[in-house]
Parts: structure tokens; sequence; C-alpha cells
């Protein structure tokens, strides 16, 4: 026997044909004389008939084998009775009478059932992840991230980009998380960086004039985790050099709609919108901004800077601002006590409070609605939220970066509770015109938005001088967001050494500490560098959106977990004492995982 088709595929096409399939057992029923098996494999499930008077011997095997055997079968392909259809099902109309059968491969019963919804622990998931991956939503995840592959190698080839590797062995890249570290054998002491990013490596292959790269890149950082994060991950790395910011950013929205096509059948609209930095974060409090819905920030300082409610006057005064989000038809949806509950949450943002007012036909409701008496101030303020008779306003008092941290969040959470977001939409948007620095509170320095390597806006170079405000400098760098999440990021490089010593002197480094973490680079910059420029998308991202997973681990085969760890391998693990000496490392003591 030697299989004819994937179970996955059987429909009405294959009528009265005789098929063999392989698969695992995904379910049996036992309804005396006749045995129904669900047949899984990668394409789908397609339902076998075992008839014992019949097909004894097949029969027999069927009774044998349980849930996740492996088994073979040879039958004829049937149409199913009218009141049997399965509509749900792409093989639904049909079943397969089986001939005979062999089993392939045993199993023990396996520790979770495989089937969407499951209920299994993510670290149990992990540690069967194979068993885990033959859930239909997890083989669905992965085929997807391969269409995005496959369409993502062909669009670049066809565009004269050249898949050019770069190492994982390396020294430590700048891209603002911690690398990890390979120690060296033969240079006890010494160790490579796993690379956080083929930044500085693209670049030079820009020098080496290679004109067009593309990578599929698999990065390291350690750094805190979450839904979005894996301390490994892959990125879709491009390069080019003798293009604009548009030039790239045109070629990159060729390639989106390519794989949009070709893993989702999705149509998108080019060009993609754009907006400023700033714009993004005076309209939405946020630099990945969801445009899926509205609900936008609406600034009314100017119109409660006299307010008696000291609240938002003392705000005002202080330098900072007074924003709204307007909730449609949320004055009678949200109670007193569903308000506190973001009150509370919104203070790991800083927020102090949250006011609020409810629209009625006439006037404002609410513990703050007395201070707005003044018909003419209702009236302004109705006008400059856009609030309705009906909605809930909820207003944030602060410095800038708690009201759009505060709001920014607030919109998006209310939204998603509202169900004010279209499911099936993708909205694409360049966030363009970043600062090319930001504080680090923490660290009490200027670090770089985006990394060491991103060209100043042209005109903005000089706040890279001593004595100047770097703050005040924007960069010719560009993120891609879709539906509300940063999918990737690049920016017009760098390509002189001068310019690219005085971003080093920016961000605190000494010419001599420049000089030794980054020496090799500025030597190249002295050696006809073009003018370059690039970007990264995250494949696991963008997979995980198009797959409409809720993890990026659901469409990664093998990811760590929230801890950073396999529970499959247990990695990382302790090694044995001989590897530690060869190595010439003495570990101080061991932390308990
Ligand atoms: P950046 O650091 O913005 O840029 O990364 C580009 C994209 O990679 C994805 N990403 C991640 N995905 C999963 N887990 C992570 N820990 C993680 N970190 C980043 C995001 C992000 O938008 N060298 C530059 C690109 C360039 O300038 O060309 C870079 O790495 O989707
Ligand atoms: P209080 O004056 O502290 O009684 O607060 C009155 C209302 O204003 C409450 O709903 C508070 O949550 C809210 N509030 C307090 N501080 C702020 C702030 N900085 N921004 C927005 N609302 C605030």
């Amino acid at each position: 026997m030697k299989r004819t088709t994937y179970a996955g595929n059987v429909n009405e096409q294959y009528l009265d044909q005789t098929v063999t399939l392989d698969g695992w057992i995904a379910k049996k029923r036992n309804l005396g004389s006749l045995m129904f098996i669900d047949l899984r494999d990668r394409a789908g499930i397609v339902q076998l008939v075992f008839n014992e008077h019949e097909n004894p011997t097949a029969f027999q095997v069927a009774e044998t084998a349980k849930n996740e055997f492996v088994i073979e079968i040879t039958g004829e392909v049937v149409a199913r009775a009218e009141t049997e259809i399965n509509p749900d099902l792409y093989t639904g109309k049909v079943e397969v009478h089986v001939t005979s059968a062999q089993i392939l491969s045993t199993s023990k019963p396996v520790p979770f059932e495989i089937k969407d919804d499951t209920n299994a622990s993510d670290d149990l998931r992990l540690k069967y992840r194979y068993l885990d991956l033959r859930r239909p939503e997890m083989q669905r995840g992965l085929l997807v991230r391969n269409r995005i592959l496959q369409a993502t190698h062909r669009y670049l080839d066809q565009n004269g980009f050249i898949d050019i590797e770069t190492p994982d062995l390396t020294a430590s890249t700048p891209e603002g998380a911690r690398d990890y570290l390979v120690p060296s054998r033969v240079y006890p002491g010494s160790f490579y960086a796993l690379p956080q990013s083929p930044q500085q490596f693209k670049q030079m292959l820009m020098g080496a004039g290679f004109d067009r790269y593309y990578q599929i890149a698999r990065c390291f950082r350690d750094e805190d985790l979450r839904g979005d994060r894996q301390p490994e991950f892959t990125q879709i790395d491009l390069e080019t050099s003798f293009m604009s910011a548009e030039d790239i950013q045109a070629v990159t929205e060729g390639l989106i709609k390519e794989v949009m096509k070709d893993a989702v059948g999705y149509d998108v609209k080019l060009p993609f919108d754009r907006i400023t930095w700033q714009e993004s974060m005076n309209r939405f409090g946020t630099d990945q901004p969801d445009t899926r819905f509205g609900m936008e920030l609406k600034d009314v300082s100017d119109l409660v800077a006299d307010s008696d409610f000291k609240v938002f006057s003392s705000a005002v005064a202080a330098g900072g601002q007074v924003k709204a989000i307007v909730v449609p038809e949320g004055a009678d949806q949200y109670s007193r006590k569903d308000i506190d509950r973001y009150t509370d949450y919104v203070k790991r943002f800083g927020a102090k409070g949250l006011a609020w007012l409810k629209v009625t036909a006439d006037g404002f409701s609410g513990p703050i609605a007395k201070f707005f008496k003044d018909a003419d101030q209702v009236a302004a303020l109705e006008a400059q939220t856009g609030a309705q008779p009906g909605d809930l306003v909820l207003f944030a008092a602060d410095r800038a970066k708690v009201v759009a941290d505060t709001l920014g969040y607030l919109r998006v959470a209310i939204a998603k509770e509202q169900d004010l977001i279209p499911a099936d939409q993708y909205n694409f948007l360049w966030v363009v015109d970043w600062p090319l620095f930001e504080y680090d509170e923490g660290a009490q320095r200027w670090t770089a938005a985006h990394h060491p390597f991103t060209m100043p806006n042209v005109g903005d170079e000089h706040y890279l001088d001593e004595g100047e405000d770097p703050h005040k400098a924007h960069a010719q760098s560009y993120d891609i967001i879709l539906n509300g999440l940063e999918l990737g990021g690049g920016s017009i490089r760098i390509h002189t050494r001068e310019l690219q010593e005085k971003m080093f002197r920016a961000l605190g480094f000494t010419p001599e500490s420049a000089n030794s973490q980054f020496g090799y680079f500025l030597r190249a910059l002295d050696y006809g560098f073009p003018p370059h420029g690039g970007l990264a998308i995250g494949l696991d991202r963008f997979a995980r959106l198009l797959a409409r997973r809720g993890n990026i681990r659901d469409v990664i085969a093998f990811p760590k977990n929230s801890k950073a760890i396999d529970p499959l391998t247990s990695a990382p693990t302790p090694v044995a004492p001989k590897q530690l000496d060869e190595l010439g490392i003495e570990v101080e003591k061991s932390t308990d995982k």
C-alpha cells in the first residue's frame, strides 16, 4: 500500500475512488458492528467506517487501535447520507469505507486531548510540543508562517534582493537588550555574543556593494518577555543602497501586499497611511496605534485651563495636559465601580485618578459635573470631544506622557470590551519622523530611540554637537504598525564616520569606548560607504496576526515559555563541570529554576 492523498483532502471529488491514507486516530466511536474513526493528518480530518461483517480483519485493527495510533488504511470513498453530512468539515460530505488497515505505530494515552480550544496548561503543551503541534489550529499557524516566508523569498528575489547569511557567533550589538553570550573554549574569558539583529553586518554588506540584501534572520535578545516577545525570534531583514525612506517603504508595501495575498487572500490597498510620531502620540497616546476604530484622544486643556475643578486647571498650570476619550453610548454601560476598576489600573502609568462625565440631553452628570454648569463651556467641551448624549467621557490630567499612556491604554481596553474593533480588518500604517533619542529615566541618560546607526533628519545633525539638546533631533526612521502592534521598523543610516562618531558621543561614549566597541565599524565607514537604509519586520508577530493567535508562541514551532525556559528540553540546563573547566568558567552559585 502507498498513500494516495491526504486524509483532509478527501471530498466529493474522490467519490467512488479507492484511496490509501496515513494518519493519526483523532477519535473513535464504536456502534456495535460499525466503528467510526476520525483520521487526522496535516490537511485535516476524514471519517473512516469499519464494518465488522464486510471487512472483519480491518475491523479488528480498528478495535485494537487507540487514539493517536498511526494507521494506514485503504478504502472506498462513499457519499454520506443526507442526514449525516457535516457542513463544518471540508470532507464532511463523504466517508471512507475501509477494506484494509494496519497499525504503523502505537501511542500511550496522551497527556491532553489533541483538539482546538485545549485547556492544557502552556507548560504542558510546550513539554509535549509535538502533540500540541498536532492540533489543527497550531498546524494552521505554522502553515500561515510558511506562506509568509515563501511569498517573501519570491517577492524579494523578483525585486533583486540577495539572500546573504550573517554570523550567529559575533560581537555584541547594541539594539537595546542584553546579549546572550557564548563562551569561547579556545580563548578562556572571551565571549561571542549572539546577534540582537544583523544590523552592522547588513550595513557592511552595503559597503561591500551588494545594494539589496535580505535575510530571514534569527535574532537573540535577553529581555523581559511579554506576549509579543521571545528570547529568540525571526526578522525579515532588508537593507538597500541609494534608496530614500519613501523608496524603502514602497518596496516594503509591495512585499506586504504579496504576503497578504498569498498567506490570507487579503487585498491590501497601497500606499499605506502615514502619520508622524507626534501626531500618533497626540491622537492615540501611543506610537503603535490601532486605527481600526475611533475613540481618539481629544485635547481639552484650553477649555479647562480656568476650570474650578482644580485637578484640571492645576494640571494645565503645571505645563501638563487634560485630554479626553469618549466611550460611545458608555453612560449606561459603565458603573462607578467599572470606572474605579480602570482608575486603579491606570495608576501603573502614573495617573493620579480618572475623571469622568456622563453626557445627558441637558448637560453633564457625575461627581465633577458641578464644575461644568456654564452652558457655553458644556457646549464647547461637547464640540471638542464630539461627545453625544448617552456617551461617557473619561479625562486624564497630568504631564503628557502619563496622559498618553493612560488614555492610550483605556482607548484600546474599552474598545475591546465594547467590541468596537473589526476583527477581519488589517490596518497597516507607517509612523514616521521619530525622535532620534529617548531619555532612559532608569539609567538617567539619552539612548537611541531606534538604534545608534540611525540618520538624523536633514538639518537636525547639529543637535548631536556638544552643548546642544539631543532631545530636539528627529530621525529618518519609520515603523510599520499593523492593527496596533509594531510589526517592523527601520531607518536611513548614518554612512559617514564623522556623523557616526558624533552619534556615539551624544549617546555618552568617549572616543575610546566607541573605538573599543565599534572600532571595526567606524573603520569600515572610512572606505566609501554608500547612502543606505533598510528595515526589519518581525516574522513571528506578522504570522501571529495573520493566523489570529493571541501569542507569538503559537506560531513558533519550539518557543520558550514566559520564563525563557523550553519545557520540552528543559533548556537552559546546568552543564557538566568538565565542560565549564574547558571554558575556564567557574559558577558562583546556581539558582533554582
Ligand atoms: P527592531 O529592534 O525594531 O529593529 O526589531 C524589528 C522588529 O523585530 C520584532 N521584534 C521581536 N519579535 C519577537 N520577539 C522579540 N523579542 C522582538 N524584538 C523585536 C518586532 C520589531 O518591529 N536592526 C533593526 C531593524 C533595522 O533598522 O533595519 C531592528 O532590529 O516586530
Ligand atoms: P478628587 O479631587 O481627588 O476627589 O478627584 C475627583 C475626580 O478626579 C476623581 O474621579 C479622580 O479619579 C479624578 N482625578 C484625580 N486626579 C486626576 C488626574 N490627574 N487626571 C484625571 N482625573 C483625576
